[in-house]
């Protein structure tokens, strides 16, 4: 195969997420806060995003410098109009083994179908809370969960194999780890908890404010008996445990308790095309620039393995409060997660 750069800490480039849109139909509190994503929030124009012949384009090239799992994500993926066209595409690339998105479900009962026979076969759909009140608030749009509920029971009908994310926040949401782990358990799903992150600004992030792994374990383990389940792949994000008496699974995503950056193979694409290789960059690199000023595959090629052979980010491995508080970095519905 062609040369496969390693970073400055000797991480391969494995996973590609790339973001298909910036906007989405949820204001969750720790992501779009309503003060910063108003009524007069400009999002980005059409013709600054990525085309689906742009985003093909780029997936080959970095699927040719090691790539082999793609994630769509957004924003809200299911916003971006054709969306299976993409999927479909991206499936003809020789070389990506597995195609997964991200979403909170809204859309899935006009999407699920078309996704599926696009070839997509993995969601991940995030859900904080079953309480009905404490997820309308949630979500800062008043949809029920009951709703996503329905989506998720209309996706896993359709074939899917569904995960879901429930973003743990102390003292907002803990108090739904059980409920959750009851329901979804019944059910076979796996759900996985996220330990609340700093991403992003203004979403009042603080070391009190994430519960970590232990104790969300220890709280299943008071009511479960859970068995560690090695991870599927070097560089998985989740650390997983399965039920003793079902084949149901829960994982962890312990990005501030127990941090994964020393195996991180995850690259960034913004949907207008920037390259990032950190979830909490600054900065990302103009990929969008150079294809539409005419560069050829060589040129793009020797662009991006540039930029991964100098990256030396870890910043979950650095976390602060200082950090935390002051570092310049993406917001997350711009790079979806
Ligand atoms: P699978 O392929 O199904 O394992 O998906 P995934 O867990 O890699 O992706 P998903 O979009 O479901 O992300 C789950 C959570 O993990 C989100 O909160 C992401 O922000 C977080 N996450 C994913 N990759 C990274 C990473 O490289 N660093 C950090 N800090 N968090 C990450
Ligand atoms: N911390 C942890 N996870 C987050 N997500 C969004 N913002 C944060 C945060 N601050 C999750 C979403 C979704 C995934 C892409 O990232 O809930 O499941
Ligand atoms: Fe939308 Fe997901 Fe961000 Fe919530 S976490 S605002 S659903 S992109
Ligand atoms: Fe990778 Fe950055 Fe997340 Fe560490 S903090 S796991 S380097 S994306």
């Amino acid at each position: 195969s062609l040369h496969t750069p390693k970073d400055q800490l000797l991480r391969p480039i494995r996973d590609l997420r790339i973001s298909v849109t910036d906007r989405c139909n949820f204001r969750c509190s720790y992501c779009m806060p309503k003060e910063i994503f108003g009524d007069d929030y400009v999002f980005l124009p059409k013709s600054e995003l990525l085309t689906f012949e742009e985003i093909h384009r780029l997936t080959r090239l970095f699927v040719s410098l090691g790539v082999e799992k793609i994630r769509l994500t957004g924003g809200e993926p299911l916003m971006r109009r054709g969306l299976p066209e993409l999927v479909s595409a991206i499936g003809t690339v020789y070389g990506v083994q597995d195609i997964g998105l991200t979403t909170n479900g809204v859309l899935l009962g006009q999407q699920a179908g078309p996704l599926f026979d696009a070839g997509l076969r993995r969601l991940n759909v995030s859900l904080d809370a079953l309480d009905t009140e404490l997820f309308k608030q949630l979500n800062g749009r008043g949809i029920a969960p009951e709703f996503i509920l329905q989506q998720i029971d209309h996706a896993v009908a359709v074939g899917f194999e569904v995960k879901v994310n429930m973003v743990v926040q102390k003292g907002v949401n803990d108090s739904e780890i059980l409920p959750m782990a009851a329901y979804f358990k019944a059910r076979g799903i796996t759900l996985r908890f996220i330990e609340f992150m700093d991403v992003g600004h203004g979403n009042g992030w603080s070391f009190e404010k994430v519960t970590p792994k232990a104790e969300i374990l220890e709280r299943l383990q008071s009511v479960y008996e859970l068995l560690p389940v090695d991870s599927n792949y070097f560089g998985e994000v989740a650390k997983r445990y399965r039920y003793k008496d079902s084949s149901a699974e829960v994982g962890f995503i312990t990005s501030v308790s127990e941090s994964f950056c020393s195996s991180c193979t995850r690259a960034r694409l913004s949907s207008d095309g920037k390259f990032y290789t950190c979830l909490f960059a600054a900065q990302g690199f103009d990929l969008r620039g150079l294809i539409r000023s005419g560069a050829d595959d060589r040129t793009v090629l020797a662009a991006i393995t540039e930029v991964w052979e100098k990256r030396a980010d870890r910043y979950s491995d650095e976390r602060t409060e200082e950090t935390a508080r002051s570092k310049e970095r993406i917001s997350m519905s711009y790079i979806g997660g």
